[in-house]
């Protein structure tokens, strides 16, 4: 588990290698088994796995994702509000638990040698559209899925250079705190 929390990057050089169904089966449990407020599992995920799906929802990327038109596989991860928890002072945990359902695929397609790398760059209606999700879900994110390639030409070059090296985190000072508000824990 450590390991894979070290070892996961969100890389773009992907391959035309094919991820078998084990594999893809394995990602939905590893989000199925995840924390979410009071068990609602409020996550619905699309695997595109080829055919038209895949190829409609490859046609509703950014222009900085074009790296992600090699994906194998592309998961649409969509979730409505009142499907889960939602508490006083602006607490609402839909997407949160979608994000924790994610946390725990992306690191299983780790461990698995897999390049799993969410993204919030794409056109929502055209991925509405091509899958026929009902307009009360949001779709949280597309996670792109493949096996590590070499050819860097779809990238930019900022792409290229986070490719090599980690995007630089803040300091845990930053964000961390011990005790009280501000103190760093570093
Ligand atoms: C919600 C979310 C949206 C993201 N959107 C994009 C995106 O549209 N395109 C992209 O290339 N990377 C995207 N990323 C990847 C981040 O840029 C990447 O995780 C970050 O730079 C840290 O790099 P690392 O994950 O390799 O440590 C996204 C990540 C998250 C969690």
């Amino acid at each position: 588990m450590a390991d894979a929390v070290r070892a996961r990057r969100a890389k773009r050089v992907l391959s035309s290698r094919h991820i078998e169904d084990a594999e893809i089966m394995s990602l939905v449990e590893a989000a199925r088994l995840s924390a979410s407020c009071f068990n609602n599992q409020p996550w619905r995920m699309v695997f595109c796995r080829g055919g038209p799906a895949l190829d409609s929802v490859k046609a509703a990327l950014a222009k900085g994702n074009v790296w992600a038109t090699r994906a194998d596989t592309i998961i649409v991860v969509a979730a409505r509000e009142p499907d889960d928890c939602q508490l006083s002072d602006r607490r609402n945990y839909y997407c949160f638990d979608c994000g924790l359902a994610v946390g725990q695929l992306l690191l299983r397609a780790t461990e698995l040698g897999i390049i799993a790398h969410p993204i919030a760059g794409y056109e929502p209606a055209k991925v509405r559209a091509a899958l026929e999700i009902p307009e009360e879900f949001v779709i949280v994110t597309l996670v792109i899925c493949g096996y590590l390639g070499t050819d860097d030409s779809l990238l930019s070059e900022k792409q290229k250079g986070s490719e090599a090296v980690r995007p630089e985190r803040k300091p845990a000072g930053e964000n961390f705190f011990l005790d009280r508000w501000g103190r760093s824990v570093a």
